[in-house]
C-alpha cells in the first residue's frame, strides 16, 4: 500500500512554497482502527487463509478451495469526525469491510476496535448492543416499513430499544429536522420520493444518536442532482454533528465531493490511501491512475496546497519609508498583517509611491474581503483572477494570513499534473 502523502508536500515542495509549519498531531483513539483484517469466504477457510499467506493468488485459492478471498491484510483508521471513504470497483472489499467493521461479517482475521473497544471480541449480546448503539446504518436500498410512516421509520431502532414513547419521538422529530423533512413525519415512505426516502434512512441512523455512520452506497440509487444535493448536506450536516463517517462508494465524484480521506480498495487490498489530490499527483499504480484520470484537478486542489509564501509582509506600523524600500527592490505590493498574523487588506506599489514623505500608512478603508481561503478550491477561486489580478492573499478560517495564490502557482500546479500524466502514460506504453 502506497502511504498517504499531503498534497501540498508534492505540488510546491521547495521552501518558498512551504508555509503552513506543520503541528505535531496530538495522539487520538481512533473512533475505528482496522488492523491486517482479513475476510476468506468459503467452507475451507483454514486452507485459504494458508495458502493466501503462502502468496498463492485469489483465482488459485478460489479454484483449489472454493473459497474467495474478500479482504486480504487492510490496515487503515478512522479519526473522529473523520468521513472516511472507502472507493473501489464492484467486488473490491468495500461492502465487505463496512461490514467487518460493526461484525456483522466476523473477519477470518485481523481486529477491529471502535473507540478502543475489540469489536473482533465481543461477546454475542455485547455485540448486539453495540450495534445497536454505537452505528448508524445507511444503505443503498432504503428499507423503510412501507405500512409505518416516515417518524414511525425512523423511531423504530429506539422502539425496539426500549425507549420511552414520547422520548423517541421527540429524537425521531429532531433527526428528521434535521434532515430537511420538516413536515413529513407522517407521511408514507410510497408518498416520498427517492431522496427524500433517503433522507429518512439517513434520519433513522441519526436518531439512535450513535456517533458512527457506516453508509453503503447510500446515495447510488438517486438521481445525479439529487445525489449531489445530498451529498453536499451529508458534508454539511457532518460539520455541524461531527459524526465519524465510513462511506462506501464506487465513485469517485462522490468521493472527491465528500471531500475526506480516501482508500482505494482493489480485489480486496488497499492500493492507495489519501486525499483526492494525492491519487491524481502520485497514483500508486495505473490502476489509481486510471481510476482518477478524468477527475477535474480544479475542483480538487485546494488553494492552500497550490498557493507560495506572500512575498513582502508588514504591519501598518511599519514606516512608509521601509515599505517604499521594499518597492523600490522590486516588490509589486505590500500585504498587511495585524499583530496576530492576520491579514489586514494591501497597498498596491502605486499607493506606496504616493504616500512618499509620510511615516505610516493610513489603513482607514483597507479592505480585507479580497482574500481567499486556504480550504476553497483553485477552481472556487480563479474567477478572482483577471488582466489585473494575478495575486490573490490567502487566509485560514480565522483570518491569518497563510500566503498569496499568484497565475504561476495556478500554471505550476497544472504542469505537474501534466508531469505526472505524462510520465505514468509513457511508462504504460513501454
Ligand atoms: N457472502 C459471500 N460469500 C462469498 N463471497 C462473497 C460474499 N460476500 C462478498 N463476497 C465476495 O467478496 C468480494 C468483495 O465483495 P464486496 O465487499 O461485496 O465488494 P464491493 O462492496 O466492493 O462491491 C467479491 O469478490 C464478492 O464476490
Ligand atoms: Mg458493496
Amino acid at each position: 500500500m502506497k502511504p498517504a502523502r499531503a498534497a501540498a508536500a508534492t505540488i510546491g515542495s521547495s521552501d518558498k512554497h512551504a508555509i503552513s509549519s506543520a503541528v505535531p498531531a496530538k495522539p487520538v483513539t481512533p473512533a475505528i482502527q482496522v488492523s491486517g483484517l482479513t475476510k476468506i469466504f468459503g467452507l475451507r477457510q483454514r486452507e485459504g487463509l494458508d495458502l493466501l499467506d503462502a502468496k498463492t493468488s485469489r483465482a488459485e485459492i478460489q479454484q483449489r478451495t472454493g473459497c474467495v478471498v474478500g479482504l486480504e491484510n487492510v490496515n487503515f483508521s478512522v479519526r473522529p469526525g473523520e468521513i472516511l471513504v472507502v472507493m473501489g470497483l464492484s467486488g473490491s472489499g468495500k461492502s465487505t469491510t463496512l461490514r467487518c467493521v460493526n461484525r456483522l461479517i466476523d473477519p477470518t482475521r485481523g481486529q477491529v476496535t471502535v473507540h478502543g473497544t475489540d469489536v473482533t471480541a465481543l461477546s454475542t449480546k455485547a455485540l448486539r448492543d453495540f450495534r445497536r448503539t454505537g452505528f448508524g446504518m445507511v444503505f443503498q436500498q432504503f428499507a423503510l416499513f412501507p405500512h409505518r410512516t416516515i417518524v414511525g421509520n425512523v423511531e423504530y431502532g429506539l422502539e425496539i430499544q426500549g425507549m420511552a414513547p414520547g422520548l423517541r419521538r421527540d429524537k425521531a422529530m429532531a433527526a428528521i429536522e434535521q434532515v430537511g423533512l420538516k413536515g413529513w413525519a407522517e407521511a408514507r415512505p410510497s408518498q416520498l420520493s427517492g431522496g427524500m426516502q433517503q433522507r429518512a434512512g439517513l434520519a433513522r441512523a441519526l436518531a439512535a444518536d450513535a456517533d458512527i455512520l457506516l453508509m453503503d452506497e447510500a446515495f447510488s440509487a438517486l438521481d445525479p442532482l439529487i445525489r449531489r444535493d445530498m451529498q453536499g448536506e451529508l458534508v454539511a450536516l457532518q460539520e455541524k454533528l461531527k459524526k465519524t463517517i465510513l462511506f462506501v462508494t464506487h465513485d469517485l465524484d462522490e468521493a472527491v465531493a465528500l471531500g475526506g480521506r480516501i482508500i482505494l480498495m482493489r480485489d480486496g487490498r488497499i492500493v492507495q490511501e489519501g486525499r483526492a489530490i494525492d491519487f491524481l499527483l502520485d497514483p500508486a499504480d495505473d490502476y489509481v491512475m486510471r481510476f482518477v484520470e478524468h477527475i477535474d484537478m480544479f475542483g480538487i486542489m485546494t488553494v492552500e496546497a497550490a498557493m507560495m509564501r506572500t512575498p513582502c509582509v508588514m504591519t501598518a506600523d511599519d514606516p512608509v519609508a521601509a515599505m517604499l524600500a521594499r518597492i523600490d527592490e522590486g516588490a509589486d505590493e505590500v500585504v498587511l498583517s495585524d499583530q496576530d498574523g492576520r491579514y489586514a487588506g494591501r497597498l498596491s506599489a502605486a499607493t506606496i509611491r504616493a504616500m512618499r514623505g509620510t511615516a505610516r500608512v493610513d489603513v482607514r478603508g483597507l479592505a480585507t474581503t479580497d482574500a481567499i481561503l486556504g480550504s476553497d478550491t483553485l477552481g472556487s477561486a480563479l474567477p478572482r483572477f483577471s488582466r489585473d489580478v494575478r495575486a490573490v492573499p490567502v487566509v485560514d478560517r480565522s483570518g491569518k494570513l497563510l500566503g498569496q495564490l499568484t497565475d504561476t502557482c495556478i500554471i505550476s500546479a497544472i504542469a505537474q499534473q501534466r508531469r505526472v500524466g505524462a510520465t505514468r502514460g509513457a511508462a504504460g506504453k513501454l
